[in-house]
């Protein structure tokens, strides 16, 4: 019971050591660069952003005209520490709106900004009005907060793209979400981002540290993904299949607790398989709606983690394969198989 209080006490200081984690411009340009066409005549809010720091701010003036957006808002929370404009001069949280009006002057000075009565937490009232504004939120919101971030951006029904950690996928909140298909994974994950900028008290160390040329310090988790419920090409696309079951069933055991087998790499996803598969979480990278169904998450009709006999395998998306009205060439040499 203490060692699971440890636990617990130590994922917190973990999530909000990441809750200042500031995005790199070039993980912002690598991710937006798929959704260009989705930001014309819209009002994008940010807001867990300093307009004075923030990149994701930086991206959307800079990208103003391309991109033809109708307004950028981008508020700040008070306790926000990366401090380069000496942002503790500052009693309450504030915000910036930019829509193109204001000429080639982009970012705000001390004078520019407006303050919030409280401290601009995303939840306030205040953050709220600017919210409901907004058609598409996009940041890289507090990760201790995230499932409160994520239920209001539901609740307002709003479109969003917005960073979190690879585990946010294990969240039941978040997953009901990515099963229902009212929110999916973005274009990179992992070392598709190449590390955040950190205040100067984290502690640097290991591999995955370093200072770039600008003197930011910088932390490459490889642990984070984008979130979105704005379409993309990608989640249309087939995963290619060219592995059998049939004749390799040794590979693909079958689940003590539920009607399905195994599969250990979204790779093997096996082509002549029309059960139940149990996959690795990183397989919604790849997921395609309509090639695939997601029927559960990590466990077995017992309702206990998913095992084969006795040993439980990291958590599993129970899927099952489509019918696919237009097949591709790999169910076709599923159904010549089969007959
Ligand atoms: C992970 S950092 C990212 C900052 C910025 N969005 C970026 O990507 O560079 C999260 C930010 O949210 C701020 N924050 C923490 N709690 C907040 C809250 N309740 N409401 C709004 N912002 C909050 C933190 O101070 C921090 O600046």
């Amino acid at each position: 019971m203490a060692r699971k209080a440890t636990n617990k006490l130590l994922q917190k200081a973990k999530e909000s050591k990441s809750d200042e984690f500031y995005t790199q411009l070039s993980d912002i340009e690598n991710e937006l660069k798929h959704y260009k066409d989705r930001f014309k005549d819209k009002v994008v809010y940010c807001n867990c952003d300093d307009p004075r720091t923030s990149n994701f701010y930086e991206y959307f003036s800079s990208n103003f005209k391309e991109l033809r957006l109708k307004k950028i808002i981008a508020s700040c929370y008070r306790k926000q520490e990366r401090d380069l404009f000496n942002n503790k001069e500052f009693e309450s949280g504030f915000f910036y709106e930019y829509s193109g009006t204001q000429g080639e002057k982009i970012k705000p000075s001390a004078n520019d900004i407006i303050h919030f009565k409280g401290d601009g937490d995303f939840r306030s009232s205040e953050s709220i009005e600017l919210l409901k504004q907004a058609d598409i939120i996009v940041t890289n919101p507090p990760f201790s907060l995230f499932r409160k971030y994520v239920d209001q951006l539901v609740k307002y029904d709003k479109k969003f793209l917005i960073i979190g950690n690879i585990n946010a996928i294990t969240y039941k909140e978040i997953f009901k979400l990515i099963k229902g298909n009212k929110a999916w994974l973005g274009i990179n994950l992992g070392r598709g981002i190449s590390g955040f900028i950190v205040p100067e008290h984290y502690e640097l160390y290991g591999t995955e540290a370093r200072i770039d040329s600008l003197g930011n310090r910088i932390v490459s988790p490889n642990n984070c993904l984008w979130l979105t419920n704005l379409d993309t090409s990608k989640r249309h696309e087939n995963i290619t299949l060219t592995k059998k079951y049939f004749g390799n069933e040794i590979e693909y055991p079958y689940y003590d607790n539920y009607d399905g087998i195994n599969v250990n790499r979204t790779k093997d996803i096996p082509l002549d398989y029309e059960g139940v598969l149990g996959v690795p979480i990183t397989f919604l990278h790849k997921y395609n709606p309509e090639q695939f169904e997601i029927i559960k998450f990590r466990k077995g009709n017992d309702e206990k983690d998913l095992s084969i006999n006795g040993k439980c395998p990291y958590f599993r998306i129970l899927i099952k394969k489509r019918i696919q009205k237009n097949r591709t060439d790999d169910t076709k040499i599923l159904v010549s198989d089969l007959s």
